[in-house]
């Protein structure tokens, strides 16, 4: 189905197939880029079990661990030790077993303020994508992870905040959180994260669907507004899909 022009839902029957069918877009995106490839995870609980399943020995096995670079698209500004730290869950499910130390680019968060993260992780960016500018022609990574939450935020960019609005920044401080956990946080803006090859949203359970049919109608909602320059792709599980969405 397509939603606009851009926007591809795949659906799938649980949880447990999306995980698997996400695993497949990360090793296909992967293999397309025969040099060094750039992945964008995401917080929040949906990305998980894809994590988990990436650890295991038969995906571990077809991923070309040596050329990939490891990068977060939003960060609680709460310290590395503590859980509720996205780059902390993903190195905890996947990284750090598998991953060299030096492809792993968290969000600093030991640093004064989340202005003076974003600004460094601005720089990090910026550094490792050789250009000051996005070049359309470039993208800066090959593949953005995204979950949508209750409010339609992504990553941490929150319906009427300011930093949805950002068009020059890569990455912002945001003060304050919408919705729990009520931290403040460091996310990259609408311009980086369409910066992509493809950018692919998780999304499963009942708990979903109000949400994903107000995204799906075209509510300016921060989910619906986040796009690839290239492909977005919507996995939604059964449970998560509205109804009036289902099989068109
Ligand atoms: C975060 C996020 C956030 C998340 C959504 C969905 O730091 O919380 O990156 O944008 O992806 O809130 O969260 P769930 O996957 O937990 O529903």
């Amino acid at each position: 189905m397509s939603a606009n022009d851009n926007r591809h839902v795949i659906e799938v029957a649980d949880p447990a197939a999306l995980a698997a069918t996400a695993a497949e877009h990360v090793l296909a995106r992967t293999a397309a880029n025969r040099g060094r490839v750039a992945i964008c995870l995401t917080g929040g609980s949906s990305p998980k079990q894809l994590y988990q399943l990436l650890a295991t020995e038969s995906y571990r096995n077809r991923m070309p661990w040596h050329r990939v670079h490891w990068f977060i698209g939003d960060e609680r500004f709460v310290p590395a030790s503590d859980a509720r730290n996205n780059m902390t869950t993903a190195r905890g499910l996947l990284l750090d077993r598998v991953a060299p130390a030096s492809h792993i680019h968290p969000i600093l968060t030991d640093v004064a303020s989340p202005d003076e993260s974003a600004a460094r992780y601005e720089r990090e960016l910026k550094s490792f994508h050789g250009k000051d500018r996005l070049d359309p022609a470039r993208p800066l990574f090959d593949l953005v992870l995204m979950g949508v939450g209750p409010d339609g935020h992504t990553a941490s960019l929150f319906p009427g905040y300011p930093e949805v609005e950002e068009t020059t920044r890569w990455v912002v401080g945001v003060p304050k959180a919408n919705v729990a956990p009520f931290v403040a946080r460091v996310s990259l803006t609408l311009p980086a994260l369409a910066s992509c090859r493809e950018m692919l949203f998780e999304a499963a359970g009942e708990g979903k669907r109000a949400i994903l049919t107000r995204v799906f109608s075209g509510e300016r909602l921060p989910a619906a507004r986040a796009h690839s320059n290239g492909r977005t792709v919507w996995l939604v599980d059964n449970a998560a899909l509205p109804g009036n969405f289902r099989g068109n």
